[in-house]
């Protein structure tokens, strides 16, 4: 066992990730046989205050001086505890907490100073996310009470922590990751920092335990072999869905990802009403392919019709961009940006579910399966069958799965 000893300390805004990225580094971490351990400062404020006392955002203001002196006085604690993790046998502690404020950050350092220290700061602003995620905590039974007053005063506590925010520059190592994206942002290091690259590599990797991708049951477009449009579902696509929903009733599915067309959204309904507490998030970003002007044709049309566009997507399908319209290769960006959302807004639970469209599943499976450009485009998305992914880092399944 290695003797080398690490102190992480996060720092972000509220609903930044920081929660979960702890809990992200310390299972891998353990799974490699380093014994880490996270010292969350609202989980210790909730056990010593009344939650009446610190769900309101006054609590929060750099104008409460006692509520200061508390916030302060449970930050030191922590400290204290984390020191004294890492002088037995601990090998990383993570402090959590917004540690927004550069005073805070002097003090963490000065104090924590037998062994190397590395912040790393949490930076997200998508505002969709931001919303999101809000709705997320204010379920919380720190927000409950608040009632519909809940998501203002949550937006009040991250004002009142923006006020003072210093983003990291002056502190001798960290990191500053964009928490939504995977990546680094930025990283200075003065000090040797132990366990380096494998923390770097875990902080850029997106990891799912169990992602359900299904595509849409069968719509009326299916039937009749047309593209895109939004179709609703035939009578045998309410089938499959009810097959889908009783198929994944036993499994605990918090979110169901989507397009905007009706497809998915009803195939995705019936699915929920299986469910005990699911809900439903329609993105942009998982709208099928566009066919811009062959939108709503069938397929022998645009052969018969318009025959030069017919031959070049066949010579070159995943380059090849439908006039006003879309190629495989022009929705990559998007594809990524509603994966990386949607594992963010799923961030807290074991098991995801997408449900797409033919190409759109396409490019979410190239996303964790290796395929050559030129063989995305054929990837086979069947109906009645789904794939189960997991890709972590110590384990990569890929199975298509019956679920009639
Ligand atoms: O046919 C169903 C569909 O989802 C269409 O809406 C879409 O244009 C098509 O599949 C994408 O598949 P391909 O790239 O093979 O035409």
């Amino acid at each position: 066992m290695s003797d080398e000893k690490l102190y992480i300390v996060l720092m972000g805004l509220p609903a930044r990730g920081k929660s979960t990225l702890a809990v992200r580094l310390r299972d891998a971490f353990h799974k490699s046989g380093i014994t880490t351990r996270i010292f969350n400062n609202g989980n210790l404020r909730r056990t010593y205050l009344p939650i009446g006392e610190t769900s309101r955002s006054e609590f929060y203001s750099s104008e409460n001086s006692a509520a200061m002196e508390l916030r302060e006085k449970i930050a030191r604690i922590n400290m204290e505890k984390a020191k004294s993790y890492l002088c037995k046998s601990g090998q990383i502690a993570i402090l959590d907490a917004t540690n927004a404020r550069r005073k805070r950050r002097a003090v963490i350092e000065k104090y924590l100073n037998d062994h190397p220290l590395l912040f790393i700061e949490c930076v997200n602003d998508d505002e969709e996310i931001l919303h999101l995620s809000i709705q997320e905590k204010i379920k919380l039974p720190e927000f409950v009470r608040l009632k519909d007053k809940a998501a203002k005063e949550f937006l009040k506590r991250i004002d009142y922590y923006r006020m003072i925010y210093t983003p990291l520059k002056v502190e001798r190592n960290y990191i500053r990751i964009d928490s939504l994206q995977n990546m680094i942002i930025e990283e200075k290091h003065s000090d040797v920092i132990p366990f380096y690259e494998t923390l770097r590599d875990y902080l850029v990797t997106d990891e799912v335990k169990n992602l359900f991708l299904i595509r849409h049951t069968e719509s009326e477009y299916n039937l009749e072999n047309r593209i895109g449009g939004d179709s609703p579902l035939t009578a045998k696509g309410h089938k499959q869905a009810l097959a889908l929903g009783q198929f994944f009733k036993k499994k605990k599915i918090s979110y169901i990802f989507t397009s905007r067309k009706i497809r998915t959204m009803d195939t995705a309904r019936t699915i929920c009403k299986r469910q005990d507490d699911c809900r439903i998030v329609s993105l942009k970003e998982f709208d099928e392919i566009n066919a811009g002007i062959c939108e709503k044709m069938t397929y022998e049309q645009i052969e018969k019709n318009m025959p030069h566009i017919f031959k070049k997507r066949g010579a070159d399908k995943y380059h090849y961009v439908y006039p006003s319209g879309e190629s495989y290769e022009t929705m990559k960006p998007r594809i990524t940006e509603g994966i990386k959302k949607a594992f963010f807004l799923n961030r807290h639970a074991d098991n995801i579910m997408i449900v797409g469209h033919q190409a759109i599943n396409r490019m979410i499976l190239s996303h964790f399966l290796y395929r050559r450009e030129d063989d995305v485009p054929y990837i086979f998305v069947p109906q009645d069958r789904f794939y189960h992914i997991v890709s972590t880092h110590n384990k990569k399944l890929f199975e298509l799965k019956r679920y009639e």
